[in-house]
C-alpha cells in the first residue's frame, strides 16, 4: 500500500497554490495527464489529495461519515460568515435537520408559488434599473445579476418582510457579510483584517435584523396559522428530534446561510446564461420562440413547456461549474479501491465533478456550449441511486458523470428552486431584451478563479436591445 504520487513544485511552503489557484480545472486536467486520476498536490505547507473522474467522485461525495468530514475543512471560512450553531458549525446530524427544516421554501408547492413572485422581481428591476433604461444600451451582466438573484431569493426564500428590508443599508450588510468568502480565510479566518472586522460588523447587525423581527412577531402574540407563511415562521415553528425548538439566534443564523448560500452559484450561472446567449443569439432566438404559445404572466407549469431553456440551464452549469473543488478532511485511513493507495488521516480529500463536465469521454467537445446536446441526452436515476440521509431522498450521484449539485450527505437542496429561479429569470429577460456580446463576435470573458466560485471576469458587458421599443 502506498501514497498517491504528489505533483512536483518549485516552492517549498507555497507549493501549487498559485497554479492551482490561477486556474484549478486546467490545474487538475493537466496534472491529471501526468499522475493519473488520484494524485495529491501542496498548498500552503499542507498536501490535498485529489481524486478525479467518476469513481473519485464516487469516493468522496458518498464516503462514510466517519471516514470523511466537510465540517472541518469549511467551518474557518463559513461560521464567521453564517454564524454559530449552524452549518458547520455544530454535529453533521444537527445540520442534516436544519437542511430538512428549511426545505419549506422549496417544496414542488412553494416552488409553484415563486414562479409569479420571481418574474415581479425582474420585471420591477428591469423598470428601475439605471442600465436598463431606454431602447439599447449595454449592462454588466456580472452586477445585474447578482442584484437580480438577491431579489428574487429574498423575495421567495425569505419572504415580504425580509424582503422589504433589502435596502441600501440590507444590501451594503449584505456586500460586507460576503466578501468574508475568501480563500485566505481557509487558513486565518480570524485575522484582523479590515474585510474580516466588517464581516463580523455585518453578521451581527444582520443576525440583529433578524432577532428584531422574530422578537416583534413574538410581541405580538401572533400565531403561525394567522400569519402569511414564510421561513420565519416556519423556522420559529420548528422542533428538533430531541424536542428542543431552534433557538432565535440559529433562526437569524439559518436565515443568512439562505440568503448568501446559493447566491453565487445562481448569480454566476444566470451571468453566463446572458454571456452565452449574447454569443448566440441564434439560440436567444429559439428560446423566444419556444415562449410563444405561453400566456402573458409565467407560471410554473411553463418551465415543464420550456424544454430548451432548462436545457440552457443544465448546459451553463455542465460547462460553467461555480462550484469547482469538493472537500473534506480524512477521519481514518482510506483505502481506495482497486489501486495501491491508502489516503492517511488528516489529509484533505478532493473531488471535482465540475471536472467531469470537462471530460470529453463523457461529452463530445467538452467546451463547447451547446444546450442541445441535452436534446436526446437523458441521465437516468434509479431507485439504487438515491439515498435519504434525513432531508428527502438525494442522488448519490454514483454513475452519473454530470453532478453540478454534488451528491451524497451533502447534496444540495436548492436544485429545484436554482432551476425555478433560473428559468424564470432568463424567461424574463428573453421576453424583453435581445442580447449581444460588445464587438458582435461569439468571444466570452475568461474565467475569474480568484474568488472561492468561478465568475466571469468583471466587468462582464453586453449589448442588449428592447424587444418592445
Ligand atoms: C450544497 C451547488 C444553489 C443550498 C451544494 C453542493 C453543490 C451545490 C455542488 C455540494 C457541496 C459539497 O458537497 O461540499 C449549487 C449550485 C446552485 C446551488 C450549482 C445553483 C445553480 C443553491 C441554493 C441553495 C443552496 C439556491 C439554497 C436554497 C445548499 C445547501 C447545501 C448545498 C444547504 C448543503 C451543504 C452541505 O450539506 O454541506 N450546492 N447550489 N444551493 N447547497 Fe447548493
Amino acid at each position: 500500500k502506498s501514497e498517491p504520487p504528489t505533483v512536483f513544485h518549485w516552492f517549498p511552503f507555497i507549493g501549487n497554490a498559485i497554479s492551482y489557484g490561477t486556474d484549478p480545472c486546467d490545474f487538475m486536467i493537466k496534472n491529471r495527464k501526468k499522475y493519473g486520476d488520484i494524485y495529491s498536490f501542496t498548498m500552503f505547507g499542507s498536501k490535498t489529495t485529489v481524486y478525479l473522474g467518476i469513481a473519485g467522485n464516487e469516493f468522496i461525495l458518498n464516503g462514510k461519515i466517519s471516514d470523511l468530514n466537510a465540517e472541518e475543512i469549511y467551518a474557518p471560512l463559513c461560521t464567521p460568515v453564517f454564524g454559530s450553531g449552524v452549518v458547520y458549525d455544530c454535529p453533521n446530524a444537527k445540520f442534516m435537520e436544519q437542511k430538512k427544516f428549511v426545505k419549506f421554501g422549496l417544496t414542488q408547492t412553494a416552488l409553484e408559488s415563486h414562479v409569479r413572485l420571481i418574474e415581479a422581481e425582474v420585471l420591477a428591476y428591469i423598470k428601475t434599473s439605471p442600465s436598463l433604461k431606454g431602447p439599447r444600451g449595454t449592462v454588466d451582466v456580472s452586477t445585474s445579476m447578482a442584484q437580480i438573484t438577491i431579489f428574487t431569493a429574498g423575495r421567495t426564500l425569505q419572504g415580504a418582510e425580509v424582503r422589504s428590508k433589502l435596502t441600501n443599508e440590507f444590501a451594503k450588510l449584505y456586500h460586507d457579510l460576503d466578501n468574508g468568502f475568501q480563500p485566505i480565510n481557509f487558513l486565518i479566518p480570524w485575522a484582523p483584517l479590515p474585510q474580516n472586522r466588517r464581516r463580523d460588523r455585518a453578521h451581527t447587525k444582520m443576525r440583529g435584523i433578524y432577532m428584531d423581527i422574530i422578537s416583534a412577531r413574538r410581541a405580538r402574540g401572533a400565531r403561525l396559522e394567522e400569519e402569511e407563511p414564510d421561513m420565519l415562521w416556519n423556522l420559529m415553528g420548528c422542533v428538533y428530534k430531541d424536542g428542543e425548538p431552534i433557538g432565535d439566534k440559529e433562526i437569524a443564523h439559518m436565515m443568512i446561510t439562505l440568503l448568501l448560500g446559493g447566491q453565487h452559484s445562481s448569480s454566476s450561472a444566470g451571468a453566463w446564461i446572458l454571456l452565452h446567449l449574447a454569443a448566440r443569439p441564434d439560440i436567444a432566438d429559439e428560446l423566444f420562440r419556444e415562449q410563444q404559445g405561453l400566456g402573458e404572466e409565467l407560471e410554473y407549469a411553463d418551465i415543464e413547456r420550456m424544454p430548451l431553456m432548462q436545457a440552457v440551464v443544465k448546459e451553463t452549469l455542465r460547462l460553467r461549474s461555480s462550484i469547482h473543488s469538493i472537500m473534506r478532511m480524512v477521519k481514518s485511513p482510506m483505502s481506495v479501491p482497486g489501486t495501491e493507495f491508502v489516503i492517511k488521516p488528516g489529509r484533505a480529500v478532493l473531488a471535482s465533478p465540475a471536472v467531469t463536465h470537462l471530460d470529453g469521454s463523457y461529452f463530445a467537445n467538452p467546451y463547447v456550449w451547446d444546450p442541445h446536446r441535452w436534446d436526446s441526452r437523458v441521465e437516468t436515476e434509479t431507485e439504487e441511486d438515491l439515498v435519504d440521509y434525513g432531508y428527502g431522498a438525494v442522488s448519490k450521484g454514483t454513475r452519473s458523470p454530470y453532478l453540478p449539485f454534488g451528491g451524497g450527505r451533502h447534496r444540495c437542496i436548492g436544485e429545484g428552486f436554482a432551476y425555478v429561479n433560473l428559468c424564470t429569470i432568463v424567461a424574463t429577460l428573453v421576453r424583453n431584451f435581445r442580447f449581444s456580446t460588445l464587438d458582435g463576435k461569439p468571444t466570452l470573458p475568461p474565467t475569474d478563479y480568484t474568488s472561492l466560485f468561478s465568475m466571469p471576469t468583471r466587468p462582464a458587458v453586453i449589448r442588449w436591445e428592447g424587444r418592445f421599443p
